[in-house]
């Protein structure tokens, strides 16, 4: 028996090592410190045409066979980023064994390697490319130095006028959602890249100049204070960080045009609840799904149209969210009314499947954490005409089988 145990050891250890030389844990192996801070380069295959970002396996590991090399490299959008251990922006790592890689000829572990001297943040592309009624595209992903190309993570379509957000679109890999890495690093402060300089989002988010905005708009502190006290307006992701793997690609969320004015109850209420069952969902399908979000209408509380600014940065009436599971025609549309003081609930703008679709869940109707319906996404798209053709499907994604 003993041997028996002994023999199958030795055979899963060779497997193990055929299989990958080198393998880098990356919820264990890429941070530094203690406290979870991360800072931790990208990790880069070349393909014969192009660098596409590596991926872990289902179990959180990227691996390397023997003499198979990878870049890591150093992005920044402001003064070049290097890695700490050599001053390069990239280095390619040759996989020798277990934890040994050559990098220009000398033996390096993992932890020589795994740090940026700065947080990788992200960078934009404007296209110049137009989509909904008002927005055009811009693309968030990592601009790679020495011309070796730019790899989109999310794109964005956006109202320059109104200097707000019409939709983003990415991607939740289910393969490997369960084991992103989970750390404290955030970037210090939400990114105004792409923004239009008539808008000042940074001071406008501030709960004291939200208060001064409703005062304006409303002509008395007393009204303002009916809004802006127990909850706010926050900066509500549409590709939410925690869809992302790594701490680089979650920090590269952090960007205005990434976001619209959420009341913080719904934020942190039924929008978190959707924004979970999504990865849940993809967990459980072990599939890529590919995610829309986006807001629709103006806000007016009474009566008044509801922007943070003059010029702009509107407060949606609605929030919604599509899944999509390609190549199977299934999906589902979320709709959130993001007004936690409405005094009845609204018109619903699409039949409401949440039921039979298995995606109900307990607070669901919560005026306060944000009213929600789930609806096929073909009959959100007859409402929401600023929704992309490609996030269409016909046949509901059910939660449950
Ligand atoms: C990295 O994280 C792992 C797991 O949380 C921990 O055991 C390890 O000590 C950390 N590494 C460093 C260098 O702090
Ligand atoms: C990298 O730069 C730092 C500070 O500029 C310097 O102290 C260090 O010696 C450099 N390391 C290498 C390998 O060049
Ligand atoms: C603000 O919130 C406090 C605490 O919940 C409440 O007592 C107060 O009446 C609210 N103010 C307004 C103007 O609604
Ligand atoms: C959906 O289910 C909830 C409880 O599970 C129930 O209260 C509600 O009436 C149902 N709604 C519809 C439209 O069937």
């Amino acid at each position: 028996m003993k041997t028996f145990l002994l023999f199958i050891l030795v055979i899963l250890s060779i497997s193990r090592i055929i299989r990958c030389q080198c393998t880098i844990d990356i919820k264990t192996e890429l941070n530094r410190t203690a406290t979870g801070t991360v800072k931790e380069p990208l990790f880069l295959k070349y393909t014969g045409s192009e660098y596409r970002l590596m991926l872990p396996d289902s179990t959180g590991h990227l691996n390397f066979r023997q003499g198979e090399n990878a870049m890591v490299a150093c992005t920044s959008d402001q003064k070049p980023n290097t890695l700490t251990f050599n001053n390069k922006t990239s280095s390619t790592i040759f996989c020798l064994s277990g934890d040994s890689y050559n990098i220009n000829n000398m033996r390096y572990k993992v932890s020589d390697f795994n740090e940026c001297k700065s947080l990788i943040t992200g960078n934009t592309i404007n296209l110049n490319k137009k989509c909904a009624d008002q927005g055009s595209m811009i693309t968030i992903g990592f601009q790679l130095t020495e011309g070796r190309g730019f790899i989109t993570l999310i794109e964005i379509c956006y109202n320059k006028k109104r200097s707000s957000s019409i939709y983003a679109k990415h991607i939740v890999q289910g393969k490997i959602i369960k084991n992103k890495m989970i750390t404290n690093t955030r970037p210090s402060l939400f990114k105004k890249t792409e923004v239009p300089t008539k808008v000042n989002p940074q001071k406008s988010f501030t709960k004291s100049n939200q208060l001064k905005r409703f005062q304006q708009i409303f002509g008395d502190l007393e009204t303002a204070q009916e809004f802006i006290n127990k909850t706010y307006l926050a900066r509500g992701h549409l590709a939410p960080d925690a869809d992302f793997i790594f701490a680089s690609w979650q920090s590269s969320t952090y960007y205005y045009i990434n976001t619209v004015p959420q009341w913080q109850s719904i934020n942190n209420g039924n929008w978190k609840h959707i924004e979970s069952a999504i990865r849940s969902k993809a967990n459980q399908l072990k599939a890529d799904l590919e995610i829309y979000t986006g807001g629709f209408d103006v806000l007016k509380l009474k009566n008044k149209k509801i922007s943070m600014e003059n010029d702009g940065l509107d407060v949606p009436k609605w929030s919604w969210k599509i899944v999509k599971l390609p190549f199977e025609n299934l999906g589902i549309a979320f709709l959130t009314l993001n007004n936690p003081f409405a005094l009845s609930s609204p018109n619903a703008l699409c039949q409401d499947v949440c039921n039979e679709s298995g995606w109900n869940w307990k607070e669901r109707k919560s005026i306060s954490k944000g009213w929600t319906i789930c609806c096929r996404v073909s009959d959100l798209m007859r409402v929401i005409l600023d929704v992309p053709e490609e996030a269409w499907s016909e046949n509901i994604l059910r939660y449950n089988n």
